[in-house]
């Protein structure tokens, strides 16, 4: 039965951490997978996560079966947060929102979902995207093609080219749009250009698929969920993936949501009863402790606080750490103007190294990055820095 099975490749962003774990270079520094470090290296368990857990471990639950769709009061938290608790879209119950495997398992309910909907539609991805978006896609059964996003000579959005492919797209085409902080480029559109993409979405009647996994680490909670609200405010239909992977800095309990905006909330209640059956044909229901974390800090006013502070901590130190890198490429004898650095925005810098420059880093210094040239900037601090900055200085 298996002897004609091939050997797959690793995965491009968590096959490298198999590879930096089995590295035995002293020195090796971990930019590839896309996780918040502190400055002394380490994954933070938040304190806002620390005192939930501990006010559920003082009133002990049995752990019985969830329901389909999630917990109720994580289901409530989640449409809070991305529409706004007291949003018309909330208020009239025209969001259907499910407990996710993650972001990911967000975006494959969602995908799997539309595969019935929408069987002969195209699904189109930014050039370049999260290396994971094309894979999942295309196992949902999709034909996957790319909109021109990234201008490496520029160094930005070729936002013209990107309006270009939405134009030329085909009514009903699915099109996934990294809501903030997008991966793995760093460089987001402007507020006016997300208007002229909401109104071609609009116009041509494509179907958006919102990737929020990185909300709060761009410019705030609020500000880098403001997309949501054009398209409400443009009377679409939507869906939107939420990850608490980092925000939380919950990555291994797999917490995050898919949201389906509605015409009504009838409408709603059929779209719930189908993103169900995907669920519980896959998985049956999702696990209990991530959501119930997430839960009890978002729906407790104090916790609450606490988090919004912690995550705004993260996002500064991003933002010191990309200074640094810049500073210290520069003092590393980097001749290259490297600021563009600091006009990109979340947990990633697109460094503009080619593959070859990004296998020397990481087989001549342990330091790992994703061969398209991406890099984690939340991973770096004050004790790896230099060493980082002096390894690029010696590929570039
Ligand atoms: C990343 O892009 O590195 C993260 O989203 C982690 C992942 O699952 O790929």
């Amino acid at each position: 039965l298996f002897s004609a099975v091939e050997m797959a490749p690793r995965d491009p962003i968590l096959g490298l951490n198999e590879q930096f774990a089995a590295d035995p270079n002293p020195n090796k520094v971990n930019l590839g997978v896309g996780v918040y470090f502190d400055d002394d290296g380490k994954l933070p368990l938040l304190e806002c996560v620390q005192q939930a857990e501990k006010a559920m471990m003082e009133k002990p639950s049995a752990r019985g079966y969830l329901p389909i769709d999630g917990i109720a009061a994580y289901d409530n938290a989640v449409k809070g947060l991305v529409f706004g608790s007291a949003s018309e879209p909330v208020v009239s119950g025209r969001v259907a929102t499910v407990q996710a495997l993650g972001g990911t398992g967000g975006l494959k309910i969602g995908a799997d979902f539309l595969k019935r909907l929408s069987p002969g539609a195209k699904v189109l991805i930014s050039d370049p995207s999260w290396e994971n978006h094309r894979a999942l896609f295309t196992n949902a059964g999709f034909h996957v093609e790319t909109y021109a996003y990234y201008d490496a000579d520029r160094r930005g959005v070729n936002f013209d080219a990107m309006l270009a492919s939405l134009n030329a797209a085909p009514v009903g085409t699915i099109v996934v749009l990294h809501a903030c902080c997008h991966n793995p480029t760093g460089y987001d559109i402007t507020s006016a250009q997300w208007d002229q993409v909401v109104a071609v979405v609009k116009t041509r009647g494509l179907t958006a698929f919102l990737d929020m996994a990185y909300q709060g680490f761009g410019h705030g909670i609020q500000e880098d969920g403001a997309v949501i609200q054009k398209f409400v405010a443009a009377g679409l239909t939507f869906f939107v993936s939420t990850s608490f992977s980092k925000s939380f800095s919950l990555y291994g309990e797999r917490v995050g949501a898919l949201s389906v905006l509605c015409q009504d909330k009838d409408e709603a209640a059929r779209v719930l009863s189908q993103l169900k059956i995907m669920i519980r044909t896959n998985y049956s229901n999702p696990p209990t402790h991530g959501g119930a974390v997430v839960a009890a800090v978002l729906n407790t006013p104090q916790l609450r606080a606490l988090w919004e502070q912690e995550l705004a901590g993260m996002r500064a130190r991003i933002k010191v750490m990309r200074q640094k890198l810049v500073d210290g490429l520069k003092a590393a004898g980097v001749q290259q103007d490297m600021s563009f650095m600091t006009q990109q925005i979340g947990m990633f810098s697109y460094s503009g190294l080619s593959k070859d420059q990004m296998v020397r880093l990481r087989n001549e210094f342990g330091v790992y990055g994703t061969d398209t040239g991406r890099i984690c900037v939340a991973a770096l601090n004050s004790k790896n820095i230099d060493y980082v900055c002096q390894a690029i200085a010696k590929v570039v």
